[in-house]
């Protein structure tokens, strides 16, 4: 498969279209975003998801709730854009590509001096450029991922940092497409990814597409295949790293890093500069989203899955403490402990 198949976001034309995760892998379907409220509610229901991919999302989302203002006072339509920008940031917490776009879109827009028409072309170049510059990123942290990958290993992935989840190739599955090019024949281990099944139902697909050997794992299985000594190295992408290298992902993220320590086996987050907050210091300190108990109970099958009316608790990510990354891929190098220093010097690069 060619990936650029796959999108997750496209402007085609004049139309914004996010590519309906939540029916993958059975059926490919673009929803049409026309207005703020179809951005929002396709980011909230993670109909796009995946922390760059909803970044871009974001740009794009801005550009097009504001493309139909026809007035001609450029301060009105920044304000415009400020509330629509304020609206859009709340669809979900814990990615912060979502605020970092959204910021970077305002502020292009505030130093803008010129015609509203000018505003709105600005708007689109500058959601197309993050699209493509995440693109280039990914292609980065490939390269920089596959230096520390050897042909024939066995790799664990946990959710879905793949081509899915940004603007192509992906963060943590940007190496292993770039050693498919090249015959790396690595052996791929996919959590399913309780409840929301990204491991299974995009991972597994994205990469079975690609023609990447991957075998699809229950999250509970993840001890049992290191044990078996199937699994050279863990990768896996992050929502938002702090400043002192706590990264939150996909919950179960932080189970998987502690079995890799327990089991010597390098665990390797995949961090484009765009997911990391040095305004939050430390994991603690970022929120964790907190999803409908529904998805635990009744997703999946046409009967439920647990009593009616039983107390759920439905974390969306977790944070793995900077004690059990082995390295942080960035698009810029990868950066090792101690990471409150590294990070900071990475910044100035
Ligand atoms: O809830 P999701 O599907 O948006 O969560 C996605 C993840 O946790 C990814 O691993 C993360 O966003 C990195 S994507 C390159």
């Amino acid at each position: 498969m060619n990936l650029s198949e796959i999108v997750p976001v496209k402007f085609t034309g004049d139309k914004m279209l996010v590519l309906d995760q939540t029916k993958l892998p059975g059926e490919q379907k673009y929803l049409e975003m026309t207005t703020k409220e179809d951005v929002f509610v396709a980011i909230k229901k993670m109909k796009v998801r995946g922390a760059p991919a909803i970044g871009v999302a974001a740009g794009y989302g801005l550009y097009i709730s504001l493309r139909d203002y026809d007035g001609t006072n450029l301060n009105e339509f920044r304000e415009k854009a400020h509330k629509v920008a304020d609206y859009l940031v709340n669809a979900r917490p814990t990615a912060v590509n979502l605020s970092w776009a959204l910021k970077r879109m305002l502020a292009r827009l505030d130093d803008f001096r010129g015609s509203v028409s000018g505003a709105k072309k600005l708007l689109f170049e500058e959601a197309d450029r993050i699209r493509k510059e995440d693109e280039q990123s990914c292609r980065k942290m490939g390269e920089y991922g596959l230096t520390l990958l050897k042909p024939g290993m066995g790799i664990l992935t946990h959710c879905n940092a793949g081509t899915l989840a940004t603007a192509k190739y992906g963060t943590s599955l940007a190496p292993l497409y770039l050693g498919q090019e090249k015959n790396y024949r690595f052996r791929v281990f996919a959590d399913e990814t309780r409840p929301a099944l990204q491991g299974a139902r995009l991972t597994a697909w994205e990469l079975s597409k690609a023609g990447v050997d991957v075998t699809l794992i229950c999250d509970d299985m993840a001890s049992i295949v290191m044990k078996n000594g199937w699994i050279d190295a863990v990768l896996v992408g992050c929502d938002r790293m702090a400043a002192n290298g706590d990264g939150a992902n996909k919950i179960g993220t932080s189970g998987v890093a502690i079995l890799a320590k327990e089991y010597g086996i390098p665990f390797y987050m995949f961090v484009p500069t765009s997911t990391i907050d040095y305004d939050t210091p430390k994991g603690d300190d970022i929120e964790i989203e907190l999803r409908d108990g529904r998805e635990i109970c009744e997703m999946w099958y046409k009967t439920r899955m647990a009593p009616v009316g039983i107390k759920t608790y439905n974390p969306s990510f977790d944070v793995t403490s900077a004690e059990y990354i082995t390295a942080v891929v960035t698009e810029k190098g990868i950066v090792y402990p101690p990471y409150e220093e590294n990070l900071q010097k990475l910044r100035e690069k």
